[in-house]
């Protein structure tokens, strides 16, 4: 097998010596110094991502922060002028607690409770994307209980296309447990009640099909779909959500942000939308721009069988594979530029068998315990759905640029791991 492909790996990733530097920083002095597991940002890479968002969609490019978050992210997306979309009361948290202007925070969730209103409410987040009947009625609670202000809110709607990607992150069907359905009329019915209440403002429409979409067709279709119910209504707003996919692999290519912009954008213009175009993109910033870091510590060669390579993380830091059986490639950080004929299963550390980061990874053929083992294009849905499965620490968050490495996220200690015991 070929070397790893160069388009995997962050925008400033470079080879000095046969070895990666990235953000023009040594990879396995970053993990000597960090320990391992680890994940290495590139934030050049961050801030190229958000820019192009910015230049496609304006002040509407909007960050879904459940792809990563800490508070040095929320603060860089807002210092590049993207907004940020959060999902629960806890994202919102972070995003305020980093200094982002409420004003820029857009809030959902399919079962937003009384309390997470109130408290974005209370901060005056810029908008609320309405999930359900229910949550119309707790805002009108909130608001009169509260004297808070009317709250800029936006209806969120399934539009009835099936997006070319994992059943588990679809979401534009008819059979969905988000948003209001187009086909069954609950949209036009959310549109009447939400219009027609004095505790909040509409202000548009939204729509979200799903995740990791690399055919752009599946989005012009949901345009089509809603168009005939969007223009009629003549409101500001219509955000079409996130979902643009990436290359994880080789042989995967993905769509830019600006490709996405552009299907996007002529799809609604050929629709007669005029509303303004916002979006949501979380993968297509931040996966790229990560690669986790870990040590080799067991290599057994189970002979006519397989090969298998234990690390030091494993499902606890990227349980991608085990639930969506998502590929990845490995490489060896001393050796980046190798032929890779060796394969081999890549799994972690916790105590069940389908603990694998990597089935069949491609990997040279020197490999030894001790190496440092990295799988690019980790920087999406990793930290932010780590664990602590097995009592497992979650690793460290070192952002790089210019040289210089700096740690935004610690990583867990074993008294972390004690921290909410009661007793
Ligand atoms: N907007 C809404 C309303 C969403 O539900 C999502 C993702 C996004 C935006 C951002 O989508 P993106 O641009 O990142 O595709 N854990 C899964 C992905 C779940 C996506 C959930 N919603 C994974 O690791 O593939």
């Amino acid at each position: 097998m070929s070397p790893l492909p160069q388009q995997l790996l962050p925008m400033t990733a470079k080879l000095v010596g046969g070895r990666l530097e990235i953000g023009g920083c040594d990879v396995l002095d970053l993990a000597e110094r960090h320990g391992t597991p680890v994940f290495v940002y590139d934030e050049v890479h961050l801030r190229e991502r958000a820019r192009e968002a910015v230049a496609a969609f304006g002040d509407g490019a909007t960050y879904a922060s459940k792809a990563f978050l800490c508070r040095a992210m929320a603060r860089l997306v807002a210092e590049e002028g993207m907004g940020i979309d959060v999902a629960t009361g806890g994202e919102l948290h972070v995003a305020l607690s980093a200094g982002v202007a409420p004003a820029r925070i857009t809030l959902h969730g399919n079962n937003k409770s009384e309390a997470e209103l109130g408290m974005a409410l209370a901060a005056g987040v810029g908008r609320i994307v309405i999930d359900s009947f229910e949550e119309v009625a707790r805002i009108e609670r909130v608001v009169a209980q509260h004297g808070v202000g009317r709250p800029k809110v936006l209806v969120r709607v399934t539009p009835g296309v099936e997006a070319h990607t994992h059943e588990y992150v679809m979401t534009g069907q008819d059979d969905s447990k988000f948003g209001f359905g187009l086909t069954s009329g609950a949209a036009a019915e959310a549109l009447d009640r939400v219009g027609s209440s004095d505790a909040m403002e509409l202000v548009g429409v939204h729509a979200h099909i799903g995740s990791n979409i690399f055919v752009l067709s599946g989005f012009e279709k949901a345009v089509e779909k809603l168009a005939p119910f969007v223009v009629p209504l003549g409101l500001p707003e219509l955000c079409l959500g996130g979902g643009l996919g990436v290359a994880y692999v080789e042989g995967e290519e993905a769509p830019t942000i600006a490709e996405w912009a552009g299907v996007l954008h002529r799809a609604c213009t050929a629709a007669g939308i005029t509303s303004k175009i916002k979006v949501e993109p979380g993968r297509s910033i931040v996966a790229g721009a990560a690669v986790t870091l870990y040590r080799v510590g067991t290599i057994k060669e189970l002979p006519g069988i397989r090969t298998y390579v234990s690390v030091d993380g494993g499902m606890s830091d990227n349980p991608r594979p085990v639930l969506y059986g998502s590929g990845y490639e490995a490489f060896l950080a001393r050796a980046t530029e190798a032929d890779r004929p060796l394969v081999a299963t890549i799994v972690g550390k916790h105590c069940e068998s389908g603990d694998v980061l990597v089935r069949d990874a491609h990997l040279p053929a020197d490999l030894a315990v001790g190496d440092i083992l990295a799988t690019p294009v980790t920087g999406a849905y990793g930290h932010s759905m780590a664990s602590n499965y097995n009592k497992v620490p979650r690793p460290p968050v070192v952002f790089v640029r210019d040289g210089e490495d700096k740690v935004v996220v610690r990583r867990e200690t074993f008294d972390d791991l004690l921290a909410l015991d009661a007793e």
